[in-house]
C-alpha cells in the first residue's frame, strides 16, 4: 500500500515533498510552491538535487527561497548515470526523514526521473507537474522524451498542462481519473516577473540600445551540441551581418559545450551580447521587451507567447505543438541556412510577424499552480475536483 489517503491523519496538512534539481525545474515548481504555501491544509518541502548549481540558486535566490533539503550532486562535465544515482541514493535519506504524504517532480529531467523513482522504492505517492508531453523520438530530446515517458509510468497523479498532453497519456493507458489539465506553471510565474518600469540586475540589459530590435537566443539542448550549435551560431552571425538594426542578446547556458560554441562563432560580434545566465526577472522582462526570440528551451516557447513575441524553434522537433498550431511558434531545424532563411523572414515580413504575435497562449491562463493544489486536496479527499483548464 502507498502512503497517502489511507494511512495519514485526516486532520493534519498534506505533506509535498518538491523534488527539484534544475533551473527550469526551479522556476516552474516555485509559483506552485508559492501557491501551496498559501494553503493552510497542505505542507510544502523543498529537496533539490543541486543538479544544477549556479543556475538553480541563482533561480531559488531570486524568490528568496532556501531548500530544505540540498544534495548538491553537480559535478562538471556529469554524466546521466552519474546524476541519476546520486540523486536516487541521496533522495532516499530524503524521503526517510520528511515522509512526506506525496512527492512532486517536475518536466524530463534526470532529477524528474529519480525523484520518482526514489518516492516509488519508498511506497510514496507522486505527481508529475507538466505531464504528457511527448516528442515521440526517444533521441530528440535525449534523453528528456524517455525521462518523462518513465516519470509518466511511476507517477499516481498526472498534471498534464494541455488537452494535448492528457491524450498523450490516455493513448499510454493512464486511468482519466489520475489526469488533470491544468494549464502550464511557466504562465503563472509571469505575473511574479514582469514589470513596466522593471530595472534590470544585469546592468549591461538596462544599457541596451532598444530602438534596435532585440533578438533574445537561448540554445543549450544536448542533441544540439557540437555540429548543430555551430551551424545555429553561424546563421544568427549572418543575421546581424544582413541586419544592422537588431541587436542579439544570448545569456549563455554554464555547460561548457555550449559556451565553448556560441563564444568562439558569436563572442566578438558587435552587435552580440553574450552574457553569464540572469536571473528568472530578468530573462522574462527582456523577452517581454524584444523583437522575437530563437531557441531550442521548452520554457521559452511557452512563455513568449503570453508576450505576444514570435518564437524561431532551433530544433527539428517539438513536444509542444500546441504552439506550432496556434502560430505562435515555427520550427527552423538547426541546418544554418533554413534558420537563417526563418529568422529573416520574421524581420522582413510584417503581416508574417504581426500574425504570429497574435496567436493565443495555448499552454495556459497563469491558474495552473491553484488547480495542482485543488487537484491535490482533492486526491486526499479535502475539496472538490477542480475543473480543467480548457
Ligand atoms: C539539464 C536537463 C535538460 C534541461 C537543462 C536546463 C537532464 C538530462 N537534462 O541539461 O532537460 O533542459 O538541464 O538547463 O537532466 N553547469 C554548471 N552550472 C550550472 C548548470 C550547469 O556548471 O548551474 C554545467 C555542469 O558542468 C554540468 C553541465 O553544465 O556538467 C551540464 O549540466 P546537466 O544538468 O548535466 O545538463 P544540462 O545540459 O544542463
Amino acid at each position: 500500500m502507498t502512503n497517502g489517503t489511507a494511512n495519514r491523519d485526516a486532520s493534519s496538512p498534506v505533506k509535498l515533498l518538491l523534488i527539484f534539481g534544475t533551473r527550469p525545474e526551479a522556476t516552474k515548481l516555485i509559483p506552485l510552491y508559492m501557491e501551496l504555501k498559501r494553503r493552510g491544509n497542505i505542507h510544502p518541502v523543498i529537496a533539490v538535487t543541486g543538479q544544477h548549481r549556479e543556475q538553480l540558486d541563482q533561480a531559488l535566490g531570486n524568490f528568496g527561497i532556501k531548500p530544505d533539503f540540498d544534495l548538491n550532486i553537480m559535478k562538471r562535465r556529469q554524466s546521466l548515470s552519474y546524476v541519476v544515482s546520486a540523486a536516487l541514493q541521496g533522495l532516499e535519506t530524503v524521503l526517510d526523514e520528511a515522509r512526506p504524504d506525496m512527492a512532486l517532480v517536475h518536466g524530463d529531467t534526470a532529477t524528474t526521473f529519480a525523484g520518482a523513482l526514489a518516492a516509488f522504492f519508498k511506497r510514496i505517492k507522486s505527481g508529475h507537474v507538466e505531464a504528457g508531453l511527448r516528442s515521440f523520438d526517444k533521441y530528440q530530446p535525449f534523453p528528456e522524451e524517455i525521462n518523462r515517458k518513465l516519470a509518466t509510468a511511476i507517477a499516481d497523479m498526472h498534471f498534464a498542462p494541455t488537452r494535448l498532453s492528457k491524450r498523450n497519456l490516455l493513448r499510454e493507458g493512464v486511468p482519466e481519473k489520475d489526469i488533470y489539465v491544468t494549464g502550464n506553471t511557466a504562465i503563472d510565474l509571469l505575473k511574479y516577473t514582469i514589470k513596466k518600469d522593471y530595472r534590470f540586475s544585469e546592468n549591461k540589459l538596462n544599457n541596451l540600445d532598444y530602438n534596435k530590435r532585440i533578438v533574445v537566443m537561448e540554445a543549450h539542448r544536448s542533441e544540439n551540441l557540437g555540429a548543430p550549435m555551430e551551424s545555429i551560431c553561424r546563421a544568427v552571425s549572418r543575421l546581424l551581418d544582413g541586419n544592422p538594426d537588431i541587436e542579439l542578446v544570448w545569456p549563455v547556458h554554464l555547460n561548457p559545450e555550449v559556451r565553448k560554441t556560441a563564444f568562439a562563432v558569436l563572442g566578438g560580434h558587435p552587435r552580440a551580447l553574450l552574457t553569464e545566465p540572469v536571473s528568472v526577472d530578468d530573462m522574462n522582462n527582456l523577452m517581454n521587451r524584444s523583437y522575437m526570440i530563437l531557441t531550442d528551451s521548452g520554457g521559452l516557447q511557452e512563455e513568449a507567447p503570453s508576450m505576444d513575441k514570435p518564437v524561431v524553434v532551433l530544433r527539428n522537433v517539438t513536444e509542444r505543438p500546441e504552439g506550432v498550431e496556434s502560430g505562435a511558434l515555427v520550427i527552423a531545424g538547426m541546418e544554418e541556412g533554413n534558420v537563417y532563411r526563418v529568422a529573416n523572414s520574421l524581420l522582413h515580413d510584417a503581416a508574417l510577424y504581426g500574425k504570429m504575435t497574435r496567436a493565443k497562449n495555448p499552454y495556459g491562463d497563469g491558474n495552473a499552480s491553484a488547480r495542482i493544489a485543488d487537484a491535490i486536496l482533492y486526491e486526499f479527499g479535502m475539496g472538490p475536483r477542480p475543473e480543467d483548464f480548457a
